[in-house]
Order: structure tokens, then sequence, then C-alpha cells
């Protein structure tokens, strides 16, 4: 059912189910999913005055979430009356936003000019073979999530991986196996060494 709201704006209560949480009741999937969205609209009435604010109501959503699914993707279109292509057009432009819940550990190959002449690919098809997945999936243990991503500014130490917060630069496919090891024991690999 549709419902308007003083500035006009129409959304589907099934969208974004408003429910109060009982004293002492552990919430729901449902409910959690719920507080999402309502902290989702939150934003959006915050951002959606100004122009251009696209962006920032996608990384909000994607703090919220912790990723961009479809229906959040759609709820935000509606909510800001564009085409839902014109917010998935955004989503798949830029690689800080994912659409698949994210893994334990995100692993990033920069594919800048510098570290794609260095061999950027060649370390891409190897996370993709070590993990059996594909760029933008998470394995379905949740462990690890691969990415690619622009320039990191690290040229100089091309070719470059990000592994979560970490920068490790002239990376050879040798060193990103043993990180796969070291994170599927449950170490932390610790910053670059070089
Ligand atoms: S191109 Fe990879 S750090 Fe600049």
């Amino acid at each position: 059912m549709a419902h308007h709201t003083e500035t006009g704006e129409s959304f589907r209560e099934q969208e974004a189910p408003v429910r109060d949480y009982q004293e002492g009741k552990k919430p729901t999937q449902e409910d959690e999913r719920a507080k999402k969205f309502n902290d989702l609209e939150r934003v959006i009435r915050r951002y959606s005055t100004e122009a251009g604010q696209l962006i920032r109501i996608l990384q909000k959503a994607q703090d919220i979430f912790g990723y961009l699914p479809e229906d959040v993707q759609a709820y935000i279109a509606e909510k800001l009356e564009i085409p839902v292509s014109e917010v998935n057009g955004v989503v798949t432009f830029y690689s800080l936003f994912i659409t698949e819940p994210k893994g334990k550990n995100m692993l990033n190959i920069c594919m800048g000019t510098a570290c794609y002449v260095k061999g950027a690919q060649v370390l891409m098809d190897t996370l993709k073979e070590q993990l059996k997945i594909d760029e933008g999936e998470t394995t379905p243990d949740g462990l690890f999530t691969i990415k690619s991503t622009r320039c990191v500014g690290a040229c100089g130490l091309a070719p470059i991986l990000v592994a979560n917060e970490n920068v490790h630069g002239k990376i050879s496919s040798g060193e990103i196996k043993k990180i796969i090891q070291t994170f599927r024991k449950g170490e932390s690999v610790e910053n670059q060494k070089h």
C-alpha cells in the first residue's frame, strides 16, 4: 500500500516497515531490517533536499546495510524520484560500493594504470582462482570479498593489494596466496613489508 509523506513522496509499506521494539525482547531479523530502513529514511530526508547528494546517500546506506542490495537501491530511487537505473549506474561505477554482503576480509587489487602495467590483472586472476569467486563476490564461508579499486596513490609501489586497511606494495601472486592462507588461519597480516 502506498503512503504519501508531507513532501508528497510515496513509498510502499512493505519496503519500510516500522515497528516498535518491545522492551526486553530480542529484535528479530525483521526488526533489524526495519530499523535499517528507518535509518535510511532519515538519511534520505536529511540529504535529499540538496542537489547531487546521491553518492553521499549511497555511502550512508552502505554504512547502514553493509552493502547495497537491489531493494535498497530501489528504495533510494523511489524516495529521490529518480530511475533505479540511475542509482544502479552510480553503484556499479564506483568501486567503493558493493552489492553483496561483504566478507570478513576485503581484498582489493589496484587496477590503476601503474599497477595494471605491473601485472595487476595477473594478481586479480590469482585471487579469483584461489578463492573460486569473481570480482565483487564473497566466498561462501564469508571470509573474503574481492574487488578492484582505482589508483590508491602508491604508484611507486605498484602493483598494490589493499587487504582490509593494509596496503601491500610490490606484491606477487605467491605473496597473495600466503596472505590468503594467513587470513584463513585467522591471523592478521601486518602492514606492508616494503
Ligand atoms: S595505479 Fe595503483 S597505486 Fe596508483
